[in-house]
């Protein structure tokens, strides 16, 4: 991707439906034996994979819409327990789906994600939380086989407490619980609002959930859930992304739709920062032309702090701030592997541990760079926006696992931004079949 920085945005930006709240929602379909559509979608290379998890299952997908916005699933029959290996280990929200199937078919062996870029990632939560609801589970050949002894294999509900409160974990065991006998109390639940989408999402089909968005989450086992028409919520992490570009090109536009309530923390620090942003109806944003950015310091936490995958993007904008901030990263324990490539755009950014330190800087100035993992090859892209002459962004294939058509959108905004290289092959696939994602009024 070729990126010429210092040219201003202006017109509107449609955002997508959220990736995380997406890829469980696939997953939570193999919880109903009916007919699922799920609306908005986003165009993602990690929904394309989850797609072909779901298929090697035997699980009837089709996607349509002007822009292949609406996925209907049916899993009326699953033919396998046993997920295919090389797509789980590319994705790891496929590994959630280890809930649903067990619930359904009371047995499900599926490989190990492993760890990535981002940390070790490991899924202990959710097997103890699965061993606690009467599951059986073994860790063989890198293959967590879960199967549920007697003879309904049924999981039990249970009490269950979170060492610490995951998203995935919190997922898994809400959608295997949603089947199970009796009721399953999660404590130190995860928070985040793609959980409580998915709580919504299985209510809707006649789970019973209570308390997603809660630390305390209780559900009452029901036999079946029924057929069910949901639309996702919009995604918080590219809205989120897009105000920083707004912010870094010292632009004014609108996005939407946006769910401003999901984004508290991000667009706290943003006004902190000196930013304007404004609420306009209850779905749209227009962040306006920032004079002066001011440091801040930040630390990522569980929701509703400050969202881990936002704290690449905002390294970047802090480098062009004026002052010293103070960035650190607590969820993850390997996630500050951009600082380096922000660094050779000529920011000062300096790394102990889990902290970063930003000294901020008058201008950037374009260079080649490599994205390590998905938001971090956002925030080159964001930096490249801002930077002097070319930037030139390698690792594509994580843009394109988790922002849809980010550069059109970008291009459409008027930004100078180029992919020379082809999209993801899933990517291609859609996108030939695919309108315009966004509007543009300038
Ligand atoms: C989800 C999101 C990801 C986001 C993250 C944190 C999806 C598909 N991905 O990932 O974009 O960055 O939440 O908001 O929704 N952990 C354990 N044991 C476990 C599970 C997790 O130790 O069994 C640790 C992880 O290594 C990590 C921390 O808990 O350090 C948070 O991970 P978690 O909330 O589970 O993230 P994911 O659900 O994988």
């Amino acid at each position: 991707m070729q990126v010429w920085g210092g040219h201003q945005l202006q017109g509107h930006v449609r955002i997508s439906g959220a990736k995380n709240a997406a890829l469980v929602i696939m997953a939570g379909a193999l919880l109903c034996s009916g007919d699922c559509r799920i609306r908005n979608v986003p165009l993602l290379a990690d929904v394309e994979r989850m797609s072909q998890v779901l298929s090697a299952l035997g699980i009837i997908l089709k996607r349509h819409g002007d822009t292949g916005e609406i996925l209907d699933i049916n899993a009326s029959e699953i033919l396998t327990s046993k997920a295919p290996y090389e797509l789980v280990t590319q994705l790891r929200a496929s590994f959630f789906a280890i809930g649903p199937i067990l619930a359904r078919l009371g047995i499900a062996q599926m490989p190990l994600p492993g760890g990535c870029a981002i940390g070790a990632r490991p899924v202990d939560l959710h097997v103890r939380g699965l061993q606690a609801m009467g599951a059986e589970v073994q860790i063989e050949h890198g293959i967590c086989n879960a199967y549920v002894p007697g003879r309904n294999g049924r999981l039990q509900g249970a009490k269950i407490y979170l060492d610490s409160p995951s998203v995935g974990a919190t997922e898994t065991l809400m959608m295997a619980a949603t089947l199970a006998d009796g009721e399953t109390i999660i404590e130190n639940a995860a928070r985040e609002p793609e959980v409580v989408d998915l709580a919504n999402f299985c209510n809707a089909m006649g789970a019973e959930i209570h308390g997603a968005g809660t630390s305390t989450i209780t559900i009452v086992g029901v036999s079946q859930l029924h057929s069910i028409d949901y639309t996702i919520i919009p995604d918080r992490i590219e809205t989120g992304t897009f105000l920083v570009a707004g912010a870094i090109t010292r632009s004014e536009f609108t996005l939407s739709p946006v769910a401003p309530d999901h984004l508290f923390p991000v667009i706290a620090k943003m006004r902190e920062m000196g930013i304007t942003i404004i609420e306009e109806g209850a779905d749209c944003l227009r962040i306006l032309r920032a004079e002066k950015l001011k440091a801040t310091d930040i630390e990522t936490l569980p929701y509703p702090g400050f969202p881990t995958d936002m704290q690449a993007p905002f390294m970047a904008l802090l480098a062009l701030a004026e002052g010293d901030s103070l960035i650190n990263e607590s969820v993850f324990e390997n996630r500050l592997r951009h600082a380096s490539e922000l660094n050779r755009l000529g920011a000062d950014i300096r790394v102990k541990g889990n902290t970063a330190f930003v000294r901020g800087v008058p201008i950037l100035s374009g260079a080649p760079v490599i994205g390590t993992d998905l938001r971090a090859s956002a925030a080159l892209v964001l930096a490249g926006l801002a930077a002097e002459g070319q930037t030139t962004i390698q690792g594509l294939h994580h843009l394109d696992r988790g922002y849809d058509r980010f550069d059109l959108k970008l291009q459409q905004l008027g930004a100078k931004i180029f992919r020379v290289a082809a999209p993801s092959p899933d990517v291609e696939l859609l996108t030939n079949n695919s309108n315009s994602p966004v509007s543009v009024s300038h």
